[in-house]
């Protein structure tokens, strides 16, 4: 890998870049530090051990059901007659979202280190289920954390993860409030395992969520080498904290002729209207108050999306303007939603449905031979009663 590669990922403290404007690092209490650096040496000796990929590959293919498929949609190619355009589809995983290729790979991780018991954070609820239901798969116990804001807009995710075993401590607010008690709970704990729903948070976990998700990339190369002949010109996905979109754009970081469109929600777009801070362990883009006292932000309706900040990798390649970050309003990617719907009969998660908002509005202006790929990372089933209440009688 030449050191001009984008793919070099974080120095051995975690930052992306150099100098005063590289991202990352392990900004913690010292109590934390020790755990911290466990984890790094665990996952740098796990990935260089064969049996553990190979363990990981095993349960990816039995166990989610991987390779998720490249899914030509051609009922909405045709309509909007631009590019064609392929969804990978992650929705499609046990667990209905991309969270469980990287739940797997950590608990996996936390299995091979011999942690007894588990803890994590959630928004949207999906990294919480995906995460209870590898425990119970595992036999290990979990707590899960979550604002409670999220709790009563994503019961269904929940209540899963309560039939898997797992305990749920809901805190007030929603996702940063939940990463914050999460790391909190692992600072009085160490000897847990804390499983990081998102590429954020201090060294090592982006890195660490980075490379389990990077999955997603590689199989959407070769996926669309074979069904397509080509590589996509344009990769789009999502960004909350940055996982789903980490993993599919990972294998094309240095492919410069591939575009890579990231896509937060409006009132938490961190890259388009944020500045650089520290919180939460790392540097990164956040919506902050001009002294950096206060954290800031609104509201969106894709509880996984509504996050201040960023994972640090993505903040790094907004400055390198290797990727293209944008964001989508509540409208619309409940607009976005109703197209998928009614075009190709899939009900998305709201989340990846920002990243959809972008692609209806720029598809039809490519050519026929421009492929897109849109990261499809999660299903509608969480989001129904939200979808109802907002725009249920549109399809009356
Ligand atoms: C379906 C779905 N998509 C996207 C996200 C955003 O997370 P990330 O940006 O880490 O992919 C979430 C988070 O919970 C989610 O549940």
């Amino acid at each position: 890998m030449s050191k001009n590669s984008l793919k070099t990922g974080p120095d051995e403290l975690g930052y992306y870049g150099e100098g005063e404007n590289a991202m990352g690092g392990i900004a913690v209490g010292e109590t934390l530090m020790p755990a911290l650096h466990e984890l790094s040496q665990g996952f740098e000796e796990a990935i260089k051990d064969q049996d553990f990929l190979d363990e990981y590959a095993y349960h990816c293919k039995h166990y989610i059901g991987r390779p998720s498929p490249l899914y030509y949609a051609e009922n909405l190619t045709k309509h909007i007659g631009g590019a064609k355009i392929l969804f990978k589809q992650e929705h499609l995983n046990h667990t209905g979202s991309h969270k469980i290729n990287n739940s797997l790979f950590q608990v996996l991780l936390a299995k091979r280190m011999g942690k007894k018991y588990l803890l994590c954070e959630s928004g949207a609820g999906q990294h919480f289920s995906a995460t209870a239901a590898v425990a119970a798969k595992f036999g290990l116990p979990l707590v899960g954390i979550m604002g409670d804001v999220d709790v009563q807009r994503v019961n269904q995710n929940i209540i899963k993860a309560k039939h898997y075993g797992a305990k749920l401590k809901a805190v007030p607010g929603t996702l940063k409030e939940a990463i914050t008690e999460a790391i909190k709970t692992w600072t009085t704990d160490p000897d847990s395992a804390y499983i990081c729903g998102s590429v954020v948070s201090a060294h090592p976990f982006p890195k660490i969520v980075a490379f389990a998700q990077s999955i997603i990339g590689r199989e959407i190369r070769e996926q669309s080498m074979e069904q397509e002949k080509k590589i996509p010109d344009m990769i789009i996905g999502c960004v909350g904290g940055g996982s789903n979109f980490a993993g599919a754009i990972y294998e094309f970081l240095d492919d410069k002729n591939v575009e890579k469109v990231g896509v937060e929600a409006a009132e938490t777009a961190a890259l388009s209207h944020g500045t650089p801070g520290i919180m939460q362990g790392m540097k990164t883009y956040l919506l902050q108050s001009n002294d950096g006292a206060k954290s800031l932000g609104g509201n969106s309706l894709g509880a996984g999306i509504q996050y201040f900040g960023v994972g640090p990798l993505h903040s790094y390649l907004h400055d390198q303007k290797a990727v293209t970050y944008t964001s989508a309003t509540d409208e619309e990617i409940l607009n976005a939603y109703k197209t998928i719907a009614k075009y190709e009969g899939i009900s998305s998660a709201l989340e990846p449905m920002a990243g959809a908002a972008y692609l209806l509005k720029i598809a039809k202006d490519k050519p026929k031979d421009y492929l897109i790929c849109l990261s499809l990372c999660g299903r509608g089933e969480k989001d129904l009663d939200t979808i109802e209440k907002h725009i249920g009688k549109d399809f009356e």
